[in-house]
């Protein structure tokens, strides 16, 4: 029988609260499914706990849906792409072991992806025509990839980071945040305004109809190309208390019901001073570095008002800029098969021993 030649992947993303398989042939993405949590809403935040069982729970029909829609027997990977961290010790263990065994049970090798550098591979994902048919949300989006090397903005719940991509392999953070990550500062101070988790999108939704210029914000007085997000939590939290002490009320619904617009409002100076710090120093970042292709990842990268500045800068400073699609910017397996892809090209396995770490750089 003829060998087949094709590099078939099935990757396997679990660092957090989003099971998602993948697969990719050749390197190109045949089908990507994620099972997302809900479990996590009513607590304010993701359970550590919750997650590794929901991730059991989630992780065979998962990469089961996923072999289906890429038509793809497991009898024909060539390979098993896994998430090894950073993350939940809990949600990766999961992931981890279940790549394992697979990987052990056909008899082929195991590929470990960072994840932060998968978030960063999703700008070189190319999905198939049959998978862009199969999902709306890909259609009329033009793949285009970042030439080497570029500056990526990785900014998620855990993370944000200037990076500089010289390889899918040779990546330098630049610049970091000193405390919270972005996706934190919105989460957090969602969360003070009684918005549900994760208040990311629900800040992003609300930001549009509320006026940023109300409400002034700390903003960081750092070197160099570092973050810190931990003053502005601080000055929106001591904003609002101080509104409820002057209007007479103990709570924000009802500071809400004597303050028109105070919610939306809050939310567009809060989304507006996220951006502001965080694309000062990228312009410096590109400027001193002088490099013109400049990305964003990471969940943060779904923000609409992140999206449109980045897209702003790239008019004013003759950037080349790359947004991923919003399917591959929060937690996805597509991201982390396009890395396993390139590490195979590269002969880079790992051992059927690896252990997953939570933390861990670039
Ligand atoms: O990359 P990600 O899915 O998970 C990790 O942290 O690895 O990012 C999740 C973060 C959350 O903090 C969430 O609130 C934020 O991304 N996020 C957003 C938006 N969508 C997701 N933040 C602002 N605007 C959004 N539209």
């Amino acid at each position: 029988m003829e060998q087949d030649k094709h590099i078939t992947i099935l990757a396997i993303e679990s660092s957090c609260d989003d099971t998602s398989a993948a697969v990719i042939r050749d390197g190109e993405l045949l089908s990507m499914v994620t099972a997302s949590q809900s479990v996590h809403e009513e607590f304010g935040g993701v359970v550590p706990e919750l997650a590794s069982r929901a991730h059991q729970q989630n992780i065979v029909p998962v990469v089961d849906a996923a072999l289906r829609r890429a038509g793809v027997d497991k009898s024909e990977l060539s390979a098993i792409g896994f998430t090894r961290g950073p993350g939940l010790l809990g949600s990766l263990l999961v992931g981890t072991s279940f790549a394992k065994g697979l990987a052990l049970s056909l008899g082929i090798p195991l590929v470990e992806v960072n994840h932060l550098q998968g978030h960063i591979m999703a700008h070189f994902v190319h999905p198939s025509e049959q998978m862009v048919a199969a999902m709306p949300r890909l259609q009329g989006v033009e793949f285009r990839h970042p030439q080497y090397p570029f500056l990526c903005l990785l900014v998620s719940g855990g993370n944000s980071q200037i990076v500089l991509v010289k390889a899918y392999n040779d990546m330098q953070i630049i610049g970091q945040t000193i405390d919270d990550a972005a996706g934190e500062a919105f989460d957090k101070c969602a969360k003070v305004l009684g918005l549900p988790y994760p208040g990311g999108p629900v800040v992003d939704s609300l930001a549009r109809q509320g006026n940023a210029k109300v409400y002034a914000l700390a903003k960081p007085n750092l070197p160099d190309y570092d973050y810190s997000f931990s003053g502005l939590k601080t000055s929106f939290l001591y904003s609002l208390r101080d509104q409820m002490k002057a209007e007479g009320v103990d709570s924000i619904d009802a500071l809400a019901a004597k303050v028109p617009n105070l919610k939306e409002d809050y939310c567009a100076a809060l989304q507006a001073t996220v951006i502001d710090i965080l694309m000062s120093k990228l312009k410096k970042a590109a400027k001193d570095l002088d490099i013109k292709q400049v990305a964003v990842a990471g969940g943060v990268s779904a923000n609409s008002g992140l999206r449109n500045a980045i897209l702003d800068y790239a008019q004013r400073y003759r950037w080349q800029a790359f947004i991923p699609p919003f399917s591959f910017t929060t937690d996805n397996a597509a991201m982390i098969a396009q890395a396993a892809y390139y590490k195979y090209l590269d002969g880079d396995f790992c051992p059927i021993d690896a252990t997953p770490y939570a933390k861990t750089s670039i």
